[in-house]
């Protein structure tokens, strides 16, 4: 059924399928309060790639360092025939109070990415990299096939992340705002339960090798049906009224459902959880007015349950709908994301001298390293 005038099934016609599995869609002629967008891609893309490469120092020290410029170097590498198609620098200080520089670099393609880092001598320089004290390294690696990917944004002209490779943006697409809408958006479900490896709540071996992760060079398994979340945030563009009240309103709301993500993750299925300040690349004491969210959890059910139940999620949700009242609905503020669901072997996650709270290092805690 097509939805109604003026609204665009978020999941483009080329990987519609007939459904298997029903959509959540509460009915065929559903509107949304408020439009949103989606990323279109070209036909011929049929995978992407979105690339963690980061540096932790344990002295929490700040501004983009050595280890982070070589990072850089690889990534803007001028002589590769594949470049990276986008890329941006975030940094966090994580609850053990270690400094986290990362940079996020997305590819239109596993081959692309394969060709750049063999290329560029990114290869080479990290299969040589040593264990030291004054800083550890992790690489977390996403190649979802194109129907393991959905995008939600605010906004149809300023893109985010995997949406400076799109083709085009959609129209108003009917498949947000109701619980279960992320999933709707994601072609694999039409088809698919997407279900992952649930843990049970709160399981940790505090007698396992995670001691020593900070001497070691650890490579985590592939998790089938990973769910990732990068859920973005950008106040840039607001007038004063509009900047003072997110930042005195929502983001210390969203800072609360984000350490709760953080510190106590188990008990919802995340296994990692890192609120990040985008920084300028080149100046990084600039202030961009962007974070986002990366969050890593065991099955895309346990990311829905946490939106749709969690009182840390609940409220965001209840304080943007507050704010858009307030502002009369004349919002500037941007917010989008992209979430992948993915096979093993679409994950690659090795982590050198991290402490073992670090991304996907957590989920050793739950048997899956080698
Ligand atoms: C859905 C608000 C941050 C996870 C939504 C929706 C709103 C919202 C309005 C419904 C949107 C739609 O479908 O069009 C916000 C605001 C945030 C924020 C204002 C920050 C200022 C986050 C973060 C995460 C998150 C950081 C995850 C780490 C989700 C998920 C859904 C959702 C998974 C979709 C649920 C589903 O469709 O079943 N949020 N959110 N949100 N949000 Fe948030």
């Amino acid at each position: 059924m097509a939805p109604p005038d003026g609204l665009e099934p978020a999941i483009a016609p080329h990987l519609q399928q007939e459904r298997t599995v029903p959509a959540r869609l509460p009915s065929t002629d559903y509107q949304p309060p408020f439009p949103s967008y989606s990323a279109r891609f070209s036909e011929e893309l049929k995978d992407l790639v979105m690339a963690v490469i980061g540096v932790q120092h344990p002295d929490g020290s700040n501004g983009l360092s050595n280890e982070f410029e070589k990072i850089r170097s690889f990534v803007e590498n001028p002589t590769v025939q594949c470049s990276p198609r986008h890329w941006e620098a975030a940094s966090v200080v994580d609850s053990s109070g270690y400094f986290n520089e990362v940079a996020i670099v997305y590819w239109r393609s596993r081959r692309e990415f394969e060709e750049w880092r063999s290329e560029s001598g990114f290869d080479e320089w990290w299969k040589g990299l040593e264990v030291e004290e004054s800083h550890g390294w992790f690489l977390e690696v996403f190649l979802p096939s194109i129907d393991r990917f959905e995008t939600v944004f605010s906004d149809n002209v300023v893109t985010e992340g995997a949406g400076h490779m799109q083709e085009s943006i959609s129209g108003p697409i009917q498949q947000h705002v109701y619980w279960g809408s992320m999933r709707d958006r994601l072609p694999a479900s039409q088809t698919d339960h997407l279900t992952g490896e649930k843990t049970p709540e709160g399981v940790h071996d505090t007698n396992s090798s995670l001691a020593d992760t900070r001497t070691r060079r650890i490579r985590v398994t592939g998790r089938q049906n990973l769910a990732i979340i990068r859920s973005g945030q950008d106040w840039s563009n607001t007038k004063p009224l509009e900047r003072e009240k997110y930042l005195n309103t929502m983001h210390p709301v969203l800072i609360r459902g984000m350490d709760f993500l953080r510190d106590k993750g188990d008990e919802v299925g995340c296994f990692s959880c890192r609120l990040m300040d985008v920084v300028d690349k080149t100046s990084p004491a600039t202030s961009t007015d962007k974070t986002f969210a990366l969050a890593y959890f065991d099955d895309l059910a346990s990311l829905e349950g946490w939106s749709k139940a969690h009182k840390t999620h609940l409220d965001i949700f209840g304080r943007f709908l507050q704010y858009a009242a307030e502002l009369e609905n004349d919002i500037s503020l941007r917010l989008f994301h992209e979430v992948m669901v993915l096979e093993p072997e679409q994950q690659i996650l090795e982590y050198i001298g991290c402490h073992e709270g670090t991304g996907m290092l957590a989920s050793m805690n739950r048997g899956t390293a080698s």
